[in-house]
């Protein structure tokens, strides 16, 4: 089979790498992919990343199964339009991928089927949006209602970064915020403001499709720039998996009570879940469990641990929960995962999270091993050399008994590997040491 991965960050590397282990496996195409995937022998990168132009390129090139990386292609309507043409293809149709493209449709959501997450108002006036956080004090988080690449939230300590939050994503034009569309059609900036909550957060991924779930290897992101989660957000700079703030009660209640009420929630509404969804949560000290958030897809970097450690043939999960008809074998689907723990490091270019070095040459990429591997995010090959193209360029992912060794591991592993203005954390998995 001919399988097609739509994306070109370290996420889409891991998925293909993987996809290309299946003995099922003929070619894996990645649209438009990057410096990793085009060194890859197993992989080919298509350049091509228009929703209708993909799905043409699909038809004449008889791909067997299509699945997205990110959030993009998704509320873009790609397996939408994939699905029209009779095209098999794995994600949210762009009305279910609103869990992640409008905050307020997700809040709203969660509120109306009852699944614990922080409470809440949305607002369109930037007056009452001001005087409601007066109410109600710092902290608070301020979220923008549509994709923000990752400038959407704002968890403000003081009540003046609140104000500050609210003008800057009710404006107009903001800097990569884009507002979603209201009743008559056109376009209105909106923020849901909620309550700060406390506690550990982990990241929880399941495959649906529509009916079952079936859940991933849990992980723990590292969100902040700096050392000891300091500095301003980022896309994540680390991640590793499993997570032991997940522990048997709280996986188990994270099913029970958020993306079991999730799936039937959306049946009910008539937008069945199909797909990856990952739930942001928060488990606060008595173990209570809150959905800080819903992606409609993995996380990136935490699909590149997960998938280490994933021993199945993951294009049969994937078959499995794209299969017409009853989807008794996707019901049953057991994933398998190595008992070691993995990690990932992010290695960024200079000026990242803002505006990222690019064109620099990256020296000593070792070869793959069994316990090593390099995933590529913003790299790109030119003139036979691989060079940086964008924020975070590679992230370097080991396995290994215990967090402890895995994290030497991965640190051994990067040690190796130089471009100029290059950043990385030098403590990702200490949230998981400590607890
Ligand atoms: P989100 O994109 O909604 O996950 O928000 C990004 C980050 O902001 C999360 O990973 C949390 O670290 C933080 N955050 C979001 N919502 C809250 C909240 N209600 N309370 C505390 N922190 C939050
Ligand atoms: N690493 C967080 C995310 O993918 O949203």
């Amino acid at each position: 089979m001919k399988v097609l991965v739509i994306g070109g960050g370290g996420r889409e590397h891991a998925f293909a790498w993987k996809l290309a282990q299946s003995p099922k496996v003929q070619m894996v195409y990645v649209a438009p992919g990057n410096g990793g995937t085009a060194l890859d022998a197993r992989l080919q990168n298509i350049s091509i990343t228009d929703v209708v132009e993909l799905r043409q390129w699909a038809q004449e090139n008889r791909i067997g199964l299509t699945v997205v990386g990110p959030e993009g292609p998704l509320a873009a309507g790609v397996v939408d339009e994939f699905r029209q043409h009779g095209l098999r293809i794995f994600g949210p149709t762009k009305a279910a991928a609103q869990l992640e493209s409008s905050k307020a449709f997700s809040k709203a959501f969660m509120r109306r089927h009852g699944i614990p997450t922080a409470e809440y108002a949305t607002f369109s006036d930037p007056v009452t949006a001001h005087t409601y956080v007066q109410q109600m004090g710092a902290p608070i988080v301020v979220k923008a209602d549509g994709l923000a690449a990752g400038k959407g939230v704002v968890v403000a300590m003081t009540l003046d970064e609140a104000h500050a939050a609210i003008d800057f994503m009710l404006m107009d034009n903001a800097l990569g915020v884009s507002h979603n569309e209201g009743e008559d059609g056109r376009a209105v900036p909106r923020v849901v403001i909620e309550d700060f909550l406390e506690g550990e957060e982990a990241s929880f991924m399941v495959m649906c499709d529509g009916k079952s779930v079936v859940p991933l290897a849990t992980s723990q992101d590292h969100k902040r720039l700096l050392d000891g989660d300091q500095g301003p957000n980022t896309g994540g700079m680390g991640a590793y998996s499993p997570a032991p703030v997940v522990t048997p009660q709280v996986h188990a209640r994270a099913m029970r009570e958020i993306i079991l009420p999730t799936l039937k929630g959306m049946e009910k509404d008539g937008i069945p879940y199909t797909g990856f969804l990952y739930a942001g949560l928060m488990v606060d000290a008595q173990g209570q469990v809150k959905a800080l958030e819903f992606n409609c897809r993995m996380g990136d970097p935490e699909t590149q641990p997960i998938l280490m450690r994933l021993k199945s043939d993951f294009l049969d999960g994937l078959l499995a929960a794209t299969e017409p008809g009853s989807g008794e074998s996707f019901a049953q689907l057991e994933l398998e995962w190595d008992r070691r723990t993995a990690l990932g490091v992010v290695m960024a270019a200079q000026g990242y999270p803002l505006v990222p070095r690019k064109g620099d040459a990256i020296r000593g990429l070792p070869k793959e091993a069994d316990d090593a591997m390099v995933f590529h995010a913003g790299t790109v090959m030119a003139d036979g050399v691989v060079q940086t193209s964008g924020g975070r360029v590679l992230c370097v992912t080991a396995l290994a008994d215990g967090l402890r060794q895995v994290q030497q591991r991965a640190y051994q592993v990067l040690q190796g590997i130089e471009f100029e203005g290059m950043q990385y954390r030098t403590d990702i998995g200490h949230r998981g040491l400590k607890a």
